[in-house]
């Protein structure tokens, strides 16, 4: 897909009356485009955007991403009322710090349901983060590592005024890799991980073969 140059693009962006997704629909009203940007709360999105730009080309949509019903009614009145749409921004999403043993079933299938470097908007403080209903003393390392998360608020890397304005960039030239990274600590932890399963990979090559039928 082309991104349309001879007219405003259309935008449906989740997820919007906070950080980057508040961030993107600022900018992107600021552009001229026409945004469709749904939140649980409609009130918290007018009140975040105030005066500040011009709300003529918004569609705010109150929708629980939880329920496959609102979703669809969000597109079909996105669509009725721009015509179509040609970006689809999955930004609704929340972090969860728990072990396997602490996180209920429930807890999985919301987490799954409005899921897709850290950045300096509301991501780590509890309004935003998801803990475990109940906790097990079995993982101290665990409980450390909320607490350091906690501790990064107001320090992190990111900037999302940058972080919307990199997103929109991509979009609008339609270059650049399948998967940006955004932030250096972002780039650091994805070259840890794929320098990890390099590891791993060079460490059974000799072994790998074992369990293939001999005549194979
Ligand atoms: N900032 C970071 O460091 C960081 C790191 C890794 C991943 N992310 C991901 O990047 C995206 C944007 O995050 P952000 O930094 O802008 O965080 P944020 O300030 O907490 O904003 C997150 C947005 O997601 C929506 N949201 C949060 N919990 C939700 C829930 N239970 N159900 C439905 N919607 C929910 C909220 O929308 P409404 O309140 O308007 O409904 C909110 O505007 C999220 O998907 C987040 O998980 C961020």
């Amino acid at each position: 897909m082309s991104f349309p140059t001879d007219r405003p693009a259309t935008w449906f962006v989740t997820g919007t009356s906070r950080g980057l997704g508040r961030e993107l629909v600022t900018q992107l009203l600021q552009r001229g485009d026409q945004v469709a940007a749904t939140t649980r709360s409609t009130e918290r999105l007018l009140a975040a955007l105030g005066d500040r730009v011009d709300t003529s080309r918004l569609l705010p949509l109150t929708v629980d991403l939880r329920d496959d019903e609102q979703v669809r009614q969000a597109v079909r009145q996105a669509t009725e009322r721009f015509g179509g749409l040609d970006v689809v921004v999955n930004n609704a999403g929340y972090g969860y710090l728990a072990a396997v043993e602490e996180t209920s079933a429930r807890e999985v299938r919301d987490m799954l349901d409005v899921q897709v470097g850290y950045f300096r908007t509301d991501f780590l403080t509890t309004d935003s983060l998801a803990l475990p209903a109940s906790t097990t003393d079995a993982y101290p390392g665990l409980r450390e590592m909320t607490e350091n998360h906690l501790k990064l608020q107001g320090s992190q890397l990111g900037n999302p005024v940058k972080g919307a304005e990199a997103i929109i960039r991509q979009v609008v030239s339609g270059e650049g890799p399948l998967r940006q990274l955004l932030g250096s600590d972002a780039h650091a932890y994805a070259t840890a991980k794929v320098d990890a399963l390099r590891a791993n990979l060079k460490a059974t090559a000799q072994t790998a073969d074992a369990t293939d039928f001999a005549d194979a």
